[in-house]
């Protein structure tokens, strides 16, 4: 099989965990004979020094040509003045938009090598597997008017959260099909006790429901949501929410899988149902971590594991998703430890030695 990526490396960590991820991809196509294209573009702060915008045309366009993308990290101190006429963030954001990527997946999954290295309790993190869908095309984050103004009693600012029926349908049909396949349980996360947008989402998760009765539905407050998160994660199967919402609580949960260096995501643009191949753009939940930058020391592990991800979703192949996922088990059951999950009597590894096991794996 033949298949065309894009890969975006971006800023800080970005490239130095790109370049495993790579690594292991490379390995897969020699294992199982696929003949990957890599195309590769520019975004956030580099594409702002190199073009003037964060996310151009040509990357665009280069996107646009291929089966799916694959994203390291955006962002920086040097491009970080808030009056600064164009951020690095910018970039993701219009990435996301253009390519009509509304459905962020973020699974969590605590890895039973690491159940004793996080903040929690062993006995309230084991067993932890669930997936978070977070609407990424809307809300706070992209409705109008997004501005700040001088009034005569000083400056202000507005955000709104906007959602249409259609935009709803569409993220909680993701968390049913996904539901569909896992536990069949969905949880959707609102704010329907004060909020318009979450009354809305929630009438409209109901009538959505009626078409998946297989799968148990219930809806949470986000308040309640994120101390639920830490006082008993084994509840959640599915959970569905606006991006914000999304957002904050994704970072939230990555504490449970002992560093956000271990969390995968994909975005994609449709809604996935069996056997479908959809185009997605996938990346680690980590940010460019600028200080780490360079210093050959990111977990590579994220982005390793959403290249797990864009096999399976955007190109159907499962086994290969899963050689990628029992190699990184197989790493950490062996004692390698990046500096974010470094524990007592592990063996401390760089950013490109990991990515070097969890390949060795992969063509093992
Ligand atoms: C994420 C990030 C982005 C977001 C930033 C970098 C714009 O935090 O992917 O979660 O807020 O969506
Ligand atoms: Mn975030």
């Amino acid at each position: 099989m033949k298949s065309t990526l894009a890969v975006l490396p971006g800023d800080g960590v970005g490239p130095d965990v790109t370049s495993e991820a790579i690594k292991v991809l490379q390995a897969i196509g020699s294992k199982f004979n696929h003949n990957f294209n890599l195309q590769y573009g520019l975004i956030g702060g580099v594409a702002i020094d190199e073009t003037g915008t964060a996310f151009d045309e040509n990357t665009l366009k280069i996107c646009r040509s291929c089966d799916a993308v694959l994203l390291g990290a955006v962002g920086g101190p040097k491009w970080d003045d808030p009056k600064a006429e164009v951020h690095p963030e910018d970039g993701l954001l219009a990435l996301r938009k253009r390519l009509g990527l509304f459905a962020n997946l973020r699974p969590v999954k605590v890895s039973p090598v690491l159940v004793d290295s996080t903040n929690l309790k062993p006995k309230v993190i084991e067993g932890v597997d669930f997936i978070f869908v977070r609407e990424l095309t809307g809300g706070l984050y992209f409705a109008r008017p997004k501005r700040q103004w001088q009034t005569s009693r000083g400056r202000r600012a507005t955000d709104s959260m906007t959602y249409s029926e259609q935009e709803i349908k569409r993220i909680v049909r993701v968390g049913f099909e996904l539901a569909r396949t896992r536990r069949k349980k969905l949880t959707s996360v609102d704010k329907a006790n004060v909020l318009q947008s979450s009354r809305l989402w929630r009438q409209v998760t109901m009538e959505v429901a009626t078409e998946y009765p297989d799968v148990e539905l219930d809806h949470m407050l986000v308040d309640a949501c994120s101390m639920r998160l830490i006082q008993n994660p084994s509840y959640f199967d599915v959970l569905v929410t606006e991006n914000m919402f999304g957002d904050i609580l994704t970072d939230e949960a990555s504490m449970l899988a002992g560093s956000m260096g271990m969390l995968p995501s994909a975005s994609l643009a449709g809604v996935p149902q069996g056997g479908v191949n959809i185009f997605g753009m996938y990346e680690p939940i980590h940010g460019s971590a600028p200080r780490r930058a360079g210093l050959d020391m990111a977990n590579p592990i994220a982005i390793i594991l959403s290249i797990a991800m864009m096999l399976s979703y955007s190109f159907g192949l499962i086994r290969e998703a899963h050689t990628i996922e029992t190699a990184v088990e197989d790493v950490l059951q062996q004692g390698y430890r990046t500096y974010d999950i470094m524990d007592e009597g592990k063996t401390k590894v760089g950013t490109q030695e990991m990515g070097d096991l969890i390949a060795g794996k992969v063509g093992g």
